[in-house]
């Protein structure tokens, strides 16, 4: 009965996650598939505490008690803009997670003398290896992006051949370890030839494409704890792991298109600036016109429709409130602001969003690449805000670039642009940006936060 209860509880807590996640895939019904997710997670702890076998409850509330103190350190105290190297850190804590309860329950079967179950022995294994894979890859992953170690790519002969062979051998150490199970040990070897694969995989790939990364091994991570819950015949897990797994995977996809790449260029080659790029010299040279916030000011005075297009610069400036009131300001005076959003602005999925949101722009007013490009020719004047790549041309125009075909919001058909940033530095892939030096662009140079807080000054006075 009791058997019964807890597996029909699980089931709910699955299905509770099912609608959870269709409910975070829209802004306006986010909040509620957060809290069905979380309801999920609760009714599975509790049946998990239910179901706790041999484990005493000190030994729980002792995890519990240091899990939550590390997860609430690193959650008060990271940046905005640091979001994705503390999701690879939480990813590669599932993947560890999952190596370590895998290993557990194979010493367990060992001491039970029950180690000749199929479920069990290739469970395990398949735990062990993408756990360590994705527990190191996403170490490096954070490494790279925290700058703790170089975000540049390792390269060095032979590599693709290392990590052939090294996979090759975590294959067959496996399925030694499916026929010779009460050698445990030898899971402990399989563990290691995994960690030194998710190094190596990881390091050749450069920090400006970790975001992909970080992405894929979060469905490794899913990957492993579904394996996890075949060892521990777990429906929950098994089920939440195939979740995770599936949408890392349909994350991975969408980002690598919304870069027009493949996966496998992400993976094994590099983006980034080639002899064939033109330099910032024959870019810019004598054609870059700059202007102060009271001329740009004078330019909002007459206009009816503005687009607001938010990049990465607007995260790092943390403008997103100034960004706001400007667009209130606007409004006041007829005219119409819309927010362009780039499915990659920014240094994670869904980054621009979740700042405006936090400015409480309205949901409504933040429109889709596809859907404000066409309308871009009858825009008064498009405003760049910490946005490089999303907004450069040569990705349509010049089919040797490294972003070459990636889709970007073309706000150079706009009939006046300014262009908020610093300096003339590039973004993300380290090109060079024509938009700053064409005809119908002005740029406000200057942090993002401060340019905008001395546009809405010169517009109140104006
Ligand atoms: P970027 O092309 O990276 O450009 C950001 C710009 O912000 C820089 O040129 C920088 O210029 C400016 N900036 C930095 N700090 C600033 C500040 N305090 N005030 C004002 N401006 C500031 O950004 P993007 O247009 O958002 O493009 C994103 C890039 O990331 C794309 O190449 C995309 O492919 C890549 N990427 C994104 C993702 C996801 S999921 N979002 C994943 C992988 C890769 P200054 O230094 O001159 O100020």
């Amino acid at each position: 009965m009791q058997v019964a209860i807890i597996n029909i509880t699980y089931l709910l807590a699955s299905v509770l996650f099912i609608f959870g996640l269709k409910g975070l895939a829209h802004p306006r019904t986010a909040v509620r598939g957060n809290l069905l997710g979380a309801l999920g997670m609760l009714l599975a702890i509790i049946v998990t505490l239910i179901d706790r076998r041999i484990i005493s409850f000190d030994m729980i509330i002792a995890g519990l008690v240091v899990g939550a103190a590390i997860g609430a350190v690193l959650a008060v105290r990271i940046q905005m803009t640091a979001m994705p190297q503390l999701v690879a850190l939480f990813n590669g804590f599932g993947g560890g997670a999952s190596v370590l309860v895998a290993g557990a329950a194979l010493i367990e079967a060992g001491l039970l003398g029950d180690v000749d179950n199929l479920q069990l022995t290739i469970a395990t294994v398949t735990s062990g290896i993408i756990g360590a894979v994705t527990f190191w890859g996403s170490l490096v992953a954070f490494g790279k992006l925290q700058e703790v170690i170089s975000g540049n790519a390792i390269h060095f002969p032979g590599q693709h051949v290392l990590n052939a062979v090294l996979g090759a051998i975590a294959v067959a150490l496996g399925v030694w370890i499916v026929l010779n199970p009460t050698f445990v040990t030898a899971y402990w070897v399989l563990v290691g030839v995994g960690s030194i694969l998710g190094i190596l995989l990881t390091i050749p790939i450069g920090g400006a494409d970790m975001p992909v990364v970080i992405a894929l091994l979060n469905s490794y991570s899913g990957l492993a704890a579904a394996s996890t819950g075949f060892v521990l015949s777990n429906n929950v897990l098994i089920i939440a792991g195939s979740l995770v797994g599936a949408s890392g995977l349909i994350l991975t996809s969408i980002m690598c298109k919304a870069m027009n790449r493949s996966l496998s260029n992400v993976l094994f080659g590099t983006l980034g600036p080639t002899e064939a790029t033109a330099t910032a010299d024959e870019v810019y040279a004598g054609k870059v016109k700059s202007a102060s916030p009271e001329e740009v000011a004078m330019l909002f005075d007459t206009a009816r429709r503005a687009v607001i297009v938010p990049g990465y610069g607007m995260a790092v400036a943390q403008a997103q409130h100034a960004v706001r009131d400007l667009a209130n300001l606007l409004e006041s005076r007829e005219c119409e602001v819309e927010y362009a959003i780039h499915p990659v602005a920014g240094r994670m999925p869904g980054h621009m969003n979740v700042l405006l949101a936090e400015a409480n722009v309205e949901y409504d007013k933040l429109k889709e690449m596809d859907d404000i490009n066409p309308t871009m020719a009858q825009v008064d004047v498009a405003m760049v805000i910490g946005a490089n790549d999303v907004v450069n041309p040569v990705a349509r125009t010049d089919p040797s670039s490294p972003i070459a075909g990636m889709p970007i919001i073309d706000v150079d058909k706009a009939r006046t642009v300014v262009v908020v940033k610093r300096s003339l530095s590039p973004g993300f892939a380290g090109i060079p940006n024509p938009l700053f030096a064409a005809d119908n662009t002005l740029m406000m140079f200057g942090d993002g936060k401060k340019a905008v807080l001395e546009l809405i000054a010169a517009l109140k006075e104006s």
